[in-house]
C-alpha cells in the first residue's frame, strides 16, 4: 500500500513532500518494480520519526534554522576509541571536562557495536547494529552520553560500517546455515567463475593482511566477497531488502543522539564485475538518498563520508550543491600532501593541493586533520611531481623511510604498514609526536631535538587549523603521546601495524599539562591557544576568500585568508633552519597573534618550524 503522507505530522510531511519524488525516482532507479520495497521503507522512516525524542527534534529545528552550524570556525573536532580513552562509554562520559577542557565541541567515537573481540578490525566488523560492544556499555549508556554532549553543546559522531557485516552477523550466520534470503543478502558464489572475472579488475585494500576479494566457505561450499578482512562479507546493495534494512539501522542509531554519522568505507558498496568495484554511480545515487531520508527524518543530522581516495574521487561524494550527498569529507590529499612536506621540506606539492582545495566551492566542508586511527597512504600527484625528477616509486620509498626513522639523519619514528614486496608499494603508521621527531629525542635525551620536535608538532597543529573545515585532534596528539609498541604482542593486532598508533589515552602523561615546561604543557596550551585564536576571529570561517602566495623558498607556505574586514597572512616553515619569506603584502601594518606583536607582512624571518599568523585588521 503506497504510504499516506496526509497523515503525517506538519513538519514530517512538509519535509516528506518536498522529497518525495526524487527519493522515489532514484529508489526505482536501482530497485526496478520494487515498489513494495519503497513503501514499506517509507512508513518504517515516519514511524523513525515518531519515535525520536522531542529533544533530537529540537536539535533538528534549531539546526534547520542555522543549516551553517557546522562550518562555523569554533568548530573543533576530537577522535578517539572509548576503550583507549576512558575504558567504557560511562566513563568517557566522566571525561567531558577534559574534552571540554581541550575546546572541543565534536567527537568522533569509533566504531563501538558489537563485534568479535579477535577478528573485529577495530570494530569495523559489526555483529550486531542495536547493541552496544558489551565491554563498551549498553545504548542506554551511549544515549546518556550523547545527552551530556548536547547539554555541553558538543556534538557526537558514530561510524556506520556500511559496506559489510563480520561473519558472525546474524545474516552471516543465517547465510552460513544455508538460508538462501540471507546469502542473498551477500555476493555468494558457487565456483569461482565470477569471482575471477572480478579479481582482474578489483585492486586489493589489504594485499599483504588481507589479499583478494573473496573468501571460500567450506561449510557451504561456496566463495563470498570479502574487500577487506575475510571476516568482514561484503553486503549486497543490489538487494533493497539490505538497503532498507542498513537505513533502519542508521536510524536507530540517530535517534539515541548521534549527530554525525560517519558512512565507513562507502565508496565500496557496489560491485560490478570489469570495474574496480569503486565510487561506482548507484554508490552516489544510494549516497544521496542517505541524505535525502536524513533530511526527512532527522535534519539535524550531517554524513561524513568516508572516501580515502584521489581529490577527483572525493569531491563527487559532496554531491552537487542542488543535490548534496554528504556535508562533510576528509582532507585526505592534503593530510598526506602534509606530511611529503615534512619529508621533504618542500612545500610545492602541498600549496597546489592548498590551491585546488580553495577553488572549490565554500559550501564544501572537510574535515581537516594530521593522522586518523588508519594508516598514512600516499596517493599523491606524481604526474605533477615528475616535472621535478620526483619519481613515484623512488619518492614512496624515501618517504617511508624518512618516516619510519631508517633514512640518515630522520628524526622520525614510524612502522610500515601493508608493505607489499610484489608492488614495492607501503603505507605508513605513527603519531604526529613520533613523526615529529618527540619519540627519538626523548629517546636520545637529546634537548635541542626536542625543542625543534615541539615545534613541528606545533606547526602542524597551526597549519591544521588554518585550513577552512572542522580540525579533527586524534586523542593524545594534544599530550604528544608517542607510538605503542604493544600492539606486537598481542594476538589479533600484532599482524596490523595501525594499532602502533592507537594506543591507550597515557592520563598519567595528560596530568603533566600543568607542570610548566614539560612537553605535555608546551603541546596542549600551544594548541588550545592557537583553536582559541582561531575561535575568535571571523577570518577563519569557512566563508573567507583563502590563496596562497609565493615565499620564493620551497620550505615556506603562506596562505592568506580575507573575510568580513579581516585579513589573515599564515606561514608556516616546513623546514629545521632559520629562514626568510620574501612575500610583500604590502598594505599597512599587522599583528603577529602568536608573539602578540605588530609588524609588517613583508620580508618575514622566519625560525625553524616557525608559525605567523599575522592579523591585519
Ligand atoms: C575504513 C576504516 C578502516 C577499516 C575499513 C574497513 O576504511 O577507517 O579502519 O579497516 O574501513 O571497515
Amino acid at each position: 500500500m503506497e504510504f499516506q503522507a496526509e497523515a503525517c505530522v506538519k513538519e514530517y510531511k512538509e519535509r516528506f513532500l518536498e522529497y518525495y519524488d526524487e527519493l522515489k525516482w532514484l529508489y526505482c532507479e536501482i530497485y526496478e518494480n520494487k515498489m513494495y520495497m519503497f513503501n514499506s521503507l517509507c512508513s518504517s522512516m515516519y514511524q523513525f520519526y515518531t519515535g525520536r525524542k522531542n529533544s533530537l527534534k529540537n536539535i533538528d529545528r534549531k539546526r534547520i534554522k542555522n543549516p551553517y552550524w557546522y562550518k562555523e570556525n569554533k568548530m573543533e573536532g576530537m577522535m578517539m576509541y572509548t576503550d583507549a580513552f576512558a575504558g567504557n562509554l560511562e566513563e568517557t562520559r566522566k571525561k567531558l571536562d577534559y574534552i571540554a577542557e581541550c575546546d572541543v565541541n565534536y567527537i568522533h567515537l569509533m566504531p563501538l557495536l558489537d563485534s568479535p573481540d579477535e577478528k573485529s578490525d577495530g570494530g569495523y566488523a559489526v555483529s550486531n547494529y542495536r547493541k552496544v560492544k558489551p565491554g563498551l556499555g549498553s545504548m542506554k549508556d551511549l544515549e546518556n552520553l550523547a545527552e551530556d554532549c548536547h547539554k555541553r553543546n558538543i556534538s557526537l559522531c558514530l561510524d556506520f560500517v556500511m559496506n559489510h557485516t563480520s561473519e558472525e552477523h546474524e545474516w552471516a550466520k543465517r547465510a552460513k546455515c544455508g538460508e538462501a534470503e540471507y546469502q542473498k543478502r551477500y555476493y555468494f558464489y558457487d565456483n569461482y567463475d565470477i569471482p575471477s572475472e572480478f579479481e582482474k579488475t578489483v585492486p586489493d585494500v589489504f594485499p599483504v593482511t588481507a589479499p583478494g576479494n573473496f573468501t571460500w566457505i567450506p561449510d557451504l561450499q561456496k566463495f563470498v566477497m570479502t574487500t577487506f578482512y575475510p571476516y568482514q562479507w561484503d553486503l549486497n546493495y543490489q538487494n533493497p531488502v539490505v538497503f532498507n534494512e542498513m537505513v533502519y539501522n542508521i536510524l536507530n542509531l540517530v535517534n539515541k543522539g548521534i549527530d554525525v554519522v560517519r558512512i565507513d568505507a562507502v565508496p565500496y558498496i557496489w560491485k560490478q564485475p570489469g570495474t574496480n568495484c569503486r565510487n561506482l554511480p548507484q554508490v552516489h545515487n544510494i549516497v544521496r538518498m542517505l541524505r535525502i531520508i536524513c533530511e526527512i527524518v532527522c535534519p539535524g543530522v550531517l554524513l561524513l563520508g568516508e572516501v580515502v581516495m584521489a581529490p577527483d574521487k572525493v569531491v563527487p561524494y559532496f554531491g552537487t550543491l542542488e543535490k548534496p550527498e554528504c556535508h562533510m569529507l576528509y582532507n585526505v590529499t592534503t593530510m598526506a600532501s602534509t606530511w611529503n612536506s615534512v619529508a621533504t621540506r618542500d612545500i610545492r606539492l602541498l600549496r597546489k593541493q592548498m590551491d585546488i582545495v580553495n577553488s572549490l566551492p565554500k559550501e564544501y566542508t572537510f574535515l581537516n586533520y594530521l593522522r586518523c586511527h588508519d594508516d598514512i597512504g600516499w596517493g599523491l600527484d606524481y604526474k605533477w611531481l615528475i616535472q621535478f625528477g620526483i619519481e613515484e616509486n623512488s619518492h614512496k620509498e624515501y618517504l617511508n623511510s624518512f618516516l619510519t626513522g631508517q633514512y640518515p639523519g630522520s628524526f622520525a619514528r614510524g612502522e610500515l604498514y601493508n608493505s607489499d614486496p610484489a608492488s614495492g608499494d607501503a603505507r605508513l603508521c605513527g603519531t604526529t609526536a613520533s613523526f615529529c621527531g618527540i619519540e627519538k629525542a626523548l629517546a636520545d635525551g637529546d634537548n635541542k631535538g626536542l625543542e625543534k620536535a615541539i615545534q613541528l608538532d606545533l606547526m602542524l597543529h597551526a597549519y591544521m587549523l588554518v585550513q577552512s573545515g572542522i580540525p579533527v585532534i586524534y586523542s593524545g596528539d594534544e599530550i604528544g603521546q608517542e607510538n605503542d609498541y604493544s600492539y606486537h604482542q598481542i594476538p589479533g593486532k600484532k599482524e596490523d601495524s595501525r594499532y602502533l598508533h592507537r594506543g591507550n589515552f597515557n592520563w598519567k602523561l595528560a596530568e603533566k599539562r600543568t607542570k610548566n615546561g614539560s612537553v605535555q604543557q608546551k603541546l596542549f596550551d600551544g594548541i588550545k591557544k592557537l583553536g582559541n585564536i582561531r575561535k575568535r576571529h571571523i577570518v577563519f570561517d569557512a566563508r573567507a576568500d583563502v590563496w596562497t602566495v609565493d615565499t620564493y623558498d620551497n620550505a615556506l607556505l603562506c596562505l592568506i585568508r580575507k573575510y568580513e574586514n579581516e585579513k589573515l597572512v599564515a606561514l608556516f616553515n616546513f623546514s629545521e633552519y632559520d629562514k626568510t619569506a620574501w612575500i610583500n603584502e604590502d598594505d599597512g601594518i599587522y599583528k603577529d597573534l602568536l608573539l602578540n606583536k605588530e609588524m609588517m607582512a613583508k620580508d618575514i624571518y622566519m625560525p625553524a618550524y616557525g608559525i605567523r599568523w599575522l592579523l591585519k585588521k
